[in-house]
């Protein structure tokens, strides 16, 4: 999190140039066969139990119930705000709005820069300016919610509305390009692909379009805040534990150790329970009020307060030869977002990295609205991006008469395309042809309209799938073993329901050569050593690494304390392995003791070490990718327009899986998002009030039970030689890929080529 921690870890990226041994695969110590296993979350039955305490069901005494008030206008400012039948309605505490909230500085460095992603660099009930139609501007405490709910609608606010850009194509007629797309540049070329394009003897040159997502977990968005003094402690849902300490420390003008950010439990993150509003005025009312209070955002709140995917408009453009390699791969566009934060949608990201072509064209623009700040929600950019993409390449697979498998086949690069970088590990083909014989590809016919059953039209579709590998800087953890032979590992990371704890218990008993039921993994809360965000799919690969490196810490302190009397006497850290519950002699397997026996000679009831992870030097070196091919089947009434997905796989390539269990449920939940992207997931924005008009689950609709037939997932589990323990991120690129899969399939059903998600039953009639 510090700036110097920082400036350490870019002094140490220079001097490393590979990924040590030590990070890699544990399976030659993993006795138990720990890693990898299909283990049940630790966490499941504490949760279906209902005994998971989530952060809107802490108890404390003296808790105020809050509700908030929305601005019903774009911009401009709150003329007036009558709070007095507010506070007079009864059970009512007070009612918190910008002239009585606790002065604020702005929200520092990853919002006020505004570094990407970050959610906003506004200031937060600090001012009677409006910025977008959901924002909140008022805040009321009562005894009770349903107080606070009433007393809420007796506020009288009146605005005075200012000139808002609540149109994109207003908003695009001043389009700019950023000079970087999160750390990467926004454009790249490689020869001139216009000109190649022009000139090539097969070419599809078309716009997709996708629509505003908005974040819907299941645990609606809450924090409870209590103050003891000049202390803060955050019942949050988060997946940023540090990150929130630090940025609330530095509004309050506190230092990080007094914000204490507790989460254990996330109903449902997908990059969308980070810090947004309602943490800081959770915080802000429960001071004003010396009296800790709950804050839960209603379901409408959500779409108000909390941003969610963004708006894009995309250009793919190929040129092929008769041979169907690519002379010309083009991929451009634009995507709505606001001045006051950075989270540019990197829809051209997967183009820059997954075919090979002779020349390439990638850049992106942003167009800025006044509106909820979008951020990132599973696969930003990239299951948009795909969509366009994969489905271009159907499109050209079908102009050049060839199997859009075969088509893939053929352009699959020898190293990055853009680049130049090798791949860690690439089994992508492998993955399609994996695939295709499970799912019987063969039987799909390349014409389309060709099979039918009754009124009902089938198809299939088949799309690429890719994530990124990344590797957060920062984090520690620390082991802490007991006299009875137990582990209990800890870092202020998160568990979102992706298996993060399961998995990280599973690894750190595989490495210290434990059974699975002696080792606790400790997270989500700042008291704990510091961890990364839970973003990016890198959570796994940041921790992993993290252990390791507190392992080897561990070791040492361990040999310190065997001392001569131990059979290990003598050794190093380097030539000793953690193994069977003990430190073993890597030349020599008979030196060995147990971790009880080298507490027990030194009287300890425990030993603990810590140690920061090294810098993620892997990705300057090679270009990592989580890969996988969608393979969609659906049925399509001719009558009414409606799509049933009937079968879907997911054929991954993703390194080594952890395990088998929980990855299988993160690849399924990807894709069942993946099929709300393309078939239903839609926040309408009203262009005349920059309003978003379907703020329920009622209007806004996600997959349910009946639209999600059986997913079948498979993988190639090659580990990744240069990732830490094999493996890649597997949060996100389930989405990926899905909403082309799709729109191949009902092309393939129907003949209609639907360009513009959500592919509802009105654009096929
Ligand atoms: Mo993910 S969208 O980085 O939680």
């Amino acid at each position: 999190m510090s700036g110097q921690m920082e400036a350490r870890q870019s002094a140490m990226l220079a001097s490393m140039s590979d990924v040590p041994e030590r990070w890699l695969t544990t399976s030659a110590r993993d006795k138990h066969g720990t890693l990898g296993a299909p283990v049940t979350r630790m966490d499941g039955a504490l949760k279906v139990g209902g005994r998971a305490r989530f952060a809107a069901e802490v108890p404390l005494d003296g808790l105020t119930y809050a509700a908030v008030a929305f601005s019903t206008i774009a911009k401009g400012r709150i003329a007036a705000l009558d709070t007095t039948a507010a506070e007079s309605a009864p059970g009512v505490v007070l009612v918190m709005d910008y002239r009585n909230a606790p002065r604020l500085k702005l929200p520092p460095v990853m919002f006020s820069a505004p570094k990407a992603g970050a959610q906003s660099s506004l200031p937060v009930m600090q001012d009677e300016q409006i910025h977008w139609n959901g924002q909140p501007v008022a805040v009321v405490l009562a005894e009770t919610q349903e107080q606070a709910d009433h007393a809420v609608s007796l506020l009288r606010i009146s605005y005075e509305a200012a000139p808002a850009v609540i149109s994109f194509g207003a908003a695009q007629q001043n389009a700019r390009t950023p000079e970087k797309i999160l750390r990467e540049p926004t454009s790249v070329a490689i020869g001139d692909a216009e000109a190649a394009l022009a000139g090539a003897a097969f070419k599809i040159d078309l716009n997709y379009r996708t629509p505003r997502h908005n974040h819907n977990a299941i645990e609606l968005h809450a924090a409870t805040a209590v103050w003891q003094g000049d202390r803060l402690t955050l019942h949050d849902a988060s997946q940023m534990v540090n990150m929130t300490s630090w940025t609330i420390a530095e509004m309050f003008g506190l230092k990080e150790a007094q914000v204490h950010v507790h989460s254990p439990y996330v109903g449902g993150g997908f990059g969308g329970k980070c810090l947004w509003t309602h943490q800081i005025l959770t915080a802000a009312a429960a001071r004003l009020a010396g009296r800790p209070v709950r804050l839960t955002l209603s379901r409408e709140g959500v779409f108000r307060a909390v941003g969610g995917r963004t708006t894009t408009e995309q250009r793919v453009a190929l040129g092929a030869k008769a041979d169907g390699t690519l002379a010309a791969l083009i991929h451009t566009g634009v995507a709505a977002m606001t001045t006051h934060n950075n989270c540019p949608e990197q829809f051209t990201f997967p183009a820059r990295h997954l075919y090979a072509a002779d020349t390439i064209k990638v850049t992106q623009q942003v167009a800025d609205m006044n509106m909820i700040a979008n951020t990132f929600m599973r696969g930003p950019g990239e299951s948009v991006g795909t969509f366009a993409l994969e489905c271009a390449l159907d499109e050209l697979a079908e102009a050049l008469q060839l199997d859009p498998i075969e088509l893939r086949r053929r352009l699959e690069p020898e190293k990055d395309p853009t680049s130049g970088k090798a791949f860690s590990a690439r089994h992508l083909v492998e993955a399609y042809q994996r695939g295709a014989a499970r799912f019987g590809w063969e039987k799909r016919s390349a014409k389309p309209g060709a099979r039918r059953e009754g009124e009902w039209l089938l198809g299939m579709g088949v799309a690429t799938a890719t994530y990124p590998y990344y590797r957060q800087p920062g984090g520690a953890a620390r082991i802490r073993l007991t006299a009875d032979g137990r582990a209990f590992v800890q870092m202020a990371s998160h568990e979102m329901g992706m298996g993060t704890a399961t998995v990280q218990a599973q690894h750190a008993a595989a490495r210290l050569g434990l059974p699975l039921d002696h080792v606790v993994f400790e997270y989500g809360d700042t008291d704990l050593p510091p961890g990364t965000l839970a973003g990016g799919s890198s959570q796994t690969a940041s921790i992993s690494v993290a252990i390791i490196a507190a392992t080897q810490a561990l070791t040492e302190e361990l040999l310190r304390l065997a001392g001569n009397e131990s059979p290990l006497a003598g050794l190093s850290a380097d030539e000793v392995e953690t193994s069977d519950g003990g430190l073993r002699a890597i030349a020599e397997p008979d030196r060995f003791e147990s971790y009880a026996s080298i507490l027990g000679r030194a009287k300890r009831d425990d030993i603990s070490a810590m140690a920061e992870a090294p810098p993620p030097s892997e990705v300057q070196t090679y270009s990592m990718h989580s890969y996988g091919v969608q393979f969609c089947e659906v049925k399509v009434n001719e009558v009414t327009g409606e799509v049933r997905v009937s079968r879907f796989l997911g054929s991954f390539d993703c390194g080594r899986i952890l395990n088998a269990k929980t990855a299988t449920s993160q690849f399924k939940g990807g894709i069942i998002m993946g099929l709300g992207l393309a078939l239903m997931e839609d926040a309408l924005f009203d262009e005349r009030s920059g309003r978003i008009m379907n703020p329920s689950l009622a209007e806004y609709h996600v997959p349910v039970h009946m639209d999600v037939p059986e997913i079948e997932v498979m993988w190639t589990g090659i580990p990744d030689p240069k990732a830490p323990l094999g493996a890649h991120g597997i949060g996100e690129i389930g989405i990926t890929g899905v909403g082309a899969a799709v729109a191949n399939a009902v092309y393939n059903a129907t003949g209609r080529r639907i360009r513009e998600l959500p592919i509802t039953l009105d654009k096929l009639l």
